[in-house]
């Protein structure tokens, strides 16, 4: 969702001034006539985790004072703010302004909710909220996805759609798609406690691992999906691959 809510910069500074510019991973700096042109670049990487290895030994680092509940009909609109407000800081969000960050969120979620990221996964879904009735300061969101070589471009979409009974067959791959935390409740525990509930859903449906996929530049996001024992893949544009698929066609 990113690169439609990215703007195209154009910047009227000297060369000096562009070889100081600060720069984000999700853009590609050029400089001619006069000018530094920014354009949108968002790279994913694609990342997995081992189910049964990150249930065996005892959880650390979950919140346990935080409560979680099941996704409510009510939330696929209710989330959108705290959506908006987890992802402030990163891209594409943080270029945009509140109202039109709102809508972002509202599409993302409604991406979800009508499976164009791949069949929602209800029984893994969480909301998390301070105290019993509090109100919900994180949730997290899984989807399946096929289960094919996760590191190929082509694996993030069904060619086909799934059958109806995909879960129950233990078809695809579950992936998480999203999982955010109120930015004054971060560093709590609170993501750790999201992804624990939903690994024992996954566990408890048959599955044994779950894809996630985080955009270079999102820090937090990254080093969380390290700290929680995701083992990176293959990036699917790596020179490498390339060089070996070409030497395999010859
Ligand atoms: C990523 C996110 C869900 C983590 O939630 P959280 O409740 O802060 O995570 P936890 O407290 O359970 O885990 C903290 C661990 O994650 C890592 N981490 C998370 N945010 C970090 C940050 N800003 N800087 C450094 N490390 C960070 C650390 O390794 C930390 O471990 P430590 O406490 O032992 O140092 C949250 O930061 C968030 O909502 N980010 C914005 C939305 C987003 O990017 N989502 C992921 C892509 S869908």
């Amino acid at each position: 969702m990113c690169d439609e809510w990215m703007p195209y910069l154009q910047l009227p500074i000297t060369f000096a001034q562009f070889r100081q510019l600060p720069r984000n991973a999700a853009y590609k700096y050029e400089y001619y006539h006069g000018r530094a042109w920014l354009s949108p670049r968002p790279r994913y990487y694609h990342a997995l985790l081992d189910l049964e290895a990150w249930a065996a030994p005892p959880l650390e680092g979950a919140n346990r004072k935080v409560k979680l509940r099941p996704v409510q009909t009510a939330d696929w609109e209710g989330l959108a703010p705290l959506f908006a407000a987890a992802f402030q800081q990163q891209q594409p969000f943080c270029g945009l302004d509140e109202e039109r960050a709102l809508t972002a969120a509202r599409q993302a979620l409604e991406h979800t909710r009508s499976g164009s990221d791949g069949p929602w996964i209800e029984q893994a879904s969480f909301v998390a909220v301070a105290g019993d009735a509090g109100p919900e300061i994180g949730a997290i969101l899984v989807t399946l996805l096929p289960d094919s070589d996760p590191s190929s471009w082509h694996s993030y979409h069904w060619e086909e759609p799934p059958p109806p009974d995909a879960l129950a067959r233990r078809r695809g791959r579950p992936h998480l798609t999203w999982i955010f935390v109120s930015p004054f409740e971060t560093g709590q525990g609170v993501g750790t406690l999201l992804l624990s509930a939903a690994v024992h859903e996954l566990l408890a449906l048959g599955y044994k691992q779950l894809a996630s996929t985080f955009l270079i530049g999102n820090d937090s996001s990254m080093l969380w999906h390290w700290r929680n024992g995701f083992q990176l893949l293959a990036y699917p544009g790596s020179w490498r691959r390339r060089f070996e698929e070409m030497e395999e066609a010859t």
